[in-house]
Parts: C-alpha cells; sequence; structure tokens
C-alpha cells in the first residue's frame, strides 16, 4: 500500500522522515499497521512539543503568589462544621442510594517499578490470602451496592499493552462476583517515545515506539470509549476516582461525596497531612484563586519547608490522588474532542530500533516520554474542594515490592486497618512481647466495606485469636 501524500508531507516537515526508512520492505499488513499507527500522530503539533518538551527541559513556573490550599480538616474545628459533616456524610449516603455514583480505576500504566508481570491489578497484595488488587475494589464495589441497594457501574481505564491481559484476568476471575455488564473496560490513548535526538522512536520495523499517555488520558478516552454516554443513560453524575494500586482507598465515601456535592464542585480531592517537607506526594496549592497541585520535584525547598507560627508545615497538603469528578466536568472539558493538559517529561530507557535495524536495550536513559496528569484538571475546575483524610484509613500505595510505598508496606497497612477495626468493636487482639500484634488479619472487602460493616461483623460472630495465627475472615 501507498501511504497518503499528506501524510508523508506532514512526517517530513515534522523532520521525521526516519520512520519511513523500512517502508518498502514492509508486508501489506505490518504497512497497514504502522500506517494506522502514523495517522494517529498529530505530526503539526509535534516540532513545538518536542521543542518545549525533549530538546528543553521544561520548568514547572512557580507562580509568585503561590500559597497553600484551604481544606476542610480530618477533625471538624467546631460544633457547627461538625453538624456539617455529619449532613454531608448522609447526603453522601443518599447520593449513594439514589445511584448517582460510579467507581473509576486508572488501571493504564506500565507498574515499571512493581516489575510485575501482569496488569498492576492483578498483583497478589492480599497478607493472607494473596487476593489481588482488583479484588479489593471489586468486593468493596459489590458490598457498596448491596448496602446502598444500588449497584455501582465500575470503569476501568486500561492501555492497549495491557487490556487483553485485564480483561482475560477478569473472565478468569469471574469478575469477583461482580455482574460482567457492571464492569465497562476503556483504554486509553497513547503517546509516540521520543529520542533525545528529537526523533520518534521505533520499537521494530513497523511500529512507533508507544506508551500510555498518563492519567490524564483518562479524560479524553471518557468521552471517546462512549463511557461518558453510559453515565448519562444510568444517571450517574459523580466519578470517584483512584489509583489501581492502593487497595486501601475507600471505593465510595459518603462524607467525601456529601462534601463535594455541598461545595458545588466540580473535581474535588482527597489530602493527606504530609510526614514531612519532602515527602513524595503532590502539593495542593493556590495561585490566582485556582486549586492547583505541585509534584514534590517542583515545589521550591524554602516553600517545602515553610513553617506556620505554631510549627506546622505551611505545604502540609499532600495528593494520594483520589479524586471526586463531576460527568459534566468531564464533558465540558472534552467538548471539542480534544484536551491539552500539560505534557510532564519522563527521561526513560526505552528499547528501540537503530537506523540498521539492530534492536537495542539502551542502560542509561536515551529518551523522553510525555504524560499528562488528571490533576492538571483541577486548576479548570470552577468550583473545588479538599478534604482531609487520615492517612492509616485510605493511602497505602504499592509502587515498589518493597520498602517505601510497596507491596511490603501496603500490606502492613492493610493488617493495621482490619486489626484496628477488629479492636475497636471490642476483640482481643493478641501481642507479642514488645506488645505489637501477634496475628496476620485480613477481613474480606465483600464482607466490610467500612467502620459500620467492621462493628456489625463483630457482634454478628464470634472472633477468637490464638497468638501467632493467619485468618481471612471471609
Ligand atoms: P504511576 O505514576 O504510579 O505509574 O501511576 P505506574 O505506571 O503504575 O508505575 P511506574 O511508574 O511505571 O512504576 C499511578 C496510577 O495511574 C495509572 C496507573 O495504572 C496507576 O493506577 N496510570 C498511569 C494510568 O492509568 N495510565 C498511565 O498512562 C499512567
Amino acid at each position: 500500500m501507498e501511504l497518503e501524500q499528506t501524510l508523508i508531507k506532514k512526517i517530513k516537515t515534522a523532520g521525521q522522515e526516519h520512520l519511513l526508512r523500512y517502508w518498502s520492505i514492509l508486508t501489506e499488513q505490518e504497512q497497514q499497521e504502522f500506517a494506522s499507527q502514523l495517522e494517529a500522530v498529530n505530526f503539526d503539533i509535534l516540532p513545538e512539543l518536542i521543542n518545549q518538551y525533549v530538546l528543553n527541559r521544561p520548568q514547572t513556573a512557580i507562580p509568585a503568589d503561590l500559597g497553600p490550599a484551604p481544606f476542610f480538616p480530618l477533625n471538624p474545628r467546631s460544633e457547627e462544621e461538625k453538624k456539617r459533616y455529619e449532613q454531608a456524610e448522609k447526603e453522601g449516603k443518599e447520593l449513594l442510594k439514589s445511584g448517582r455514583v460510579c467507581c473509576l480505576t486508572v488501571a493504564g500504566g506500565q507498574g515499571t517499578r512493581l516489575g510485575f508481570d501482569g496488569p498492576k491489578g492483578s498483583y497478589p497484595i492480599g497478607p493472607v490470602s494473596g487476593r489481588p488488587l482488583f479484588a479489593y475494589f471489586a468486593q468493596n464495589i459489590l458490598r457498596a451496592g448491596e448496602k446502598y441497594g444500588k449497584p455501582i457501574t465500575w470503569y476501568i481505564m486500561t492501555s492497549k499493552l495491557n487490556n487483553q491481559d485485564t480483561v482475560d484476568f477478569f473472565r478468569k476471575n469471574n469478575f469477583f462476583g461482580l455482574q460482567e455488564n457492571q464492569v465497562f473496560f476503556f483504554v486509553q490513548g497513547t503517546m509516540p517515545a521520543i529520542g533525545y535526538d528529537g526523533k520518534l522512536l521505533m520499537a521494530n520495523t513497523h511500529s512507533l515506539s508507544l506508551s500510555p499517555d498518563g492519567h490524564g488520558g483518562t479524560l479524553l478516552a471518557l468521552r471517546k470509549s462512549g463511557a461518558l454516554d453510559r453515565m448519562k443513560k444510568e444517571g450517574t453524575d459523580i466519578i470517584s476516582y483512584f489509583q489501581v494500586d492502593n487497595p486501601l482507598v475507600h471505593v465510595v465515601d459518603p462524607l467525601f461525596i456529601g462534601m463535594h456535592i455541598q461545595e458545588n464542585a466540580q473535581m474535588s480531592a482527597v489530602m493527606l497531612s504530609k510526614t514531612g517537607p519532602f515527602e513524595k506526594l503532590g502539593n495542593f496549592c493556590v495561585s490566582g484563586g485556582r486549586l492547583q497541585i505541585i509534584e514534590y520535584s517542583d515545589l521550591p525547598e524554602e516553600l517545602a519547608e515553610k513553617r506556620n507560627a505554631d510549627g506546622t508545615l505551611a505545604f502540609v497538603a499532600g495528593s494520594p490522588a483520589i479524586h471526586l469528578i463531576q460527568r459534566d466536568f468531564v464533558e465540558e472539558l472534552t467538548s471539542s474532542g480534544n484536551l491539552r493538559l500539560p505534557w510532564h517529561r519522563a527521561d526513560k530507557k526505552i528499547p528501540f530500533i537503530d537506523e540498521n535495524g539492530s534492536a537495542i536495550s539502551p542502560s542509561e536513559p536515551n529518551g523522553v516520554k510525555l504524560e499528562s496528569f488528571i490533576f492538571d484538571a483541577l486548576p479548570l475546575a470552577s468550583r473545588t474542594m479538599v478534604m482531609e483524610f487520615d492517612r492509616a484509613e485510605v493511602f497505602a500505595p504499592t509502587k515498589n515490592p518493597t520498602g517505601v510505598d510497596s507491596a511490603e508496606s501496603c500490606r502492613r497497612m492493610l493488617v493495621d486497618r482490619d486489626l484496628k477495626r477488629l479492636a475497636s468493636v471490642g476483640v482481643r487482639i493478641p501481642c507479642k512481647a514488645d506488645g505489637t500484634p501477634d496475628v496476620t488479619v485480613e477481613i474480606s472487602p465483600r464482607l466490610v466495606l467500612d467502620a459500620e460493616d467492621a462493628a456489625q461483623l463483630a457482634t454478628s460472630r464470634l472472633i477468637d485469636f490464638e497468638n501467632g495465627m493467619k485468618v481471612v475472615i471471609e
């Protein structure tokens, strides 16, 4: 087949002629595959993108008026605020009962740090059972649907690289008890990787080196996949957004939902108090009256270390990437069929083929992957709301196999959360001589969604632990 002349011209004008080097030796099918990849690249804006993000290193501009973002604190500051939280929680429960909330998990990442072979969501995280990450969300979603009397639709974003494996994994596990049509998979967009010389890298003779376009790609993918249409049809207008590597998250949280609606927010965010000035969490800030997140690597040291009069950190609010997003906000942002969130540059070791067609696996970073981030939608929202939650209750990221933010630390947090739930309703927890718990417990997420469920569990079952036990409460 022949490539369209206009496309060839665009490729050449963008300085990417090397992409056509192998065209004449490709099979018909390879040509077709490669042509559809090339057609999807916006060669018109490529030179500008390369100049801005690859040949130059973009600096995040720190506005002069940058200040810490206000938030609703974990513990209400007054009797009045306490009443407000109670009212919001009630309202959140009503919204769940009326079926206005859906869940959205972003699972399109490559999970390189975890180094696990397969979609990250299939990683066995259950501290006793080895239940996979996906099962935590699925079974909580199932329980929430049961509790509030309305099944919750679950939108899962995958990438081209892991979509089939993810769908197969759900099939193999009978959708963890959910109805098959309750789960809506959709595939995010891709971005071509770019070498340090500004040339798009090729994975082989007939393929660009493509990678997922970041969790910011969620917004456009929601529209393109028909997910927004489905939400509209089902009457859901509040999207509960979370990441695939945090099994501690509240898949739906009535208080958070109620506050979001009371504040009439288009997009809301959970915040955690940072453990120190340089903790690796995005920082909630405001500038020009707009909420924004500044990455930890971009916040100037003097701001990170700035303290209030009482000694607490001024920029204390860190982001665990848990959001509520109004469906009509996504509709508004993507109405043109396009959405230009800023790109973020990541320097990576990207396998490629050289000018002789030889496959190279570089040992040092050789190029750039560009990703957009969902939190860059926050400043675009007319109204936002940030609310503090207890880290031990909502955030256990599984980024690495061991160490900080690892599968190891995540499992420990899951066990601690379940032990705390049991202890708070009077269950005796056997301890070691040093006072630390001497049992490993995993309460099924199908059984217990929240503290109310935990209290019921303890009164309906006799739970009698012995030292050293490893127990799954199903
Ligand atoms: P991370 O930034 O932790 O990236 O993603 P990752 O790909 O999972 O892991 P590393 O950096 O390669 O080790 C945070 C969340 O955003 C999703 C991930 O699946 C995870 O839930 N994500 C990330 C996407 O859905 N798409 C992307 O393009 C990137």
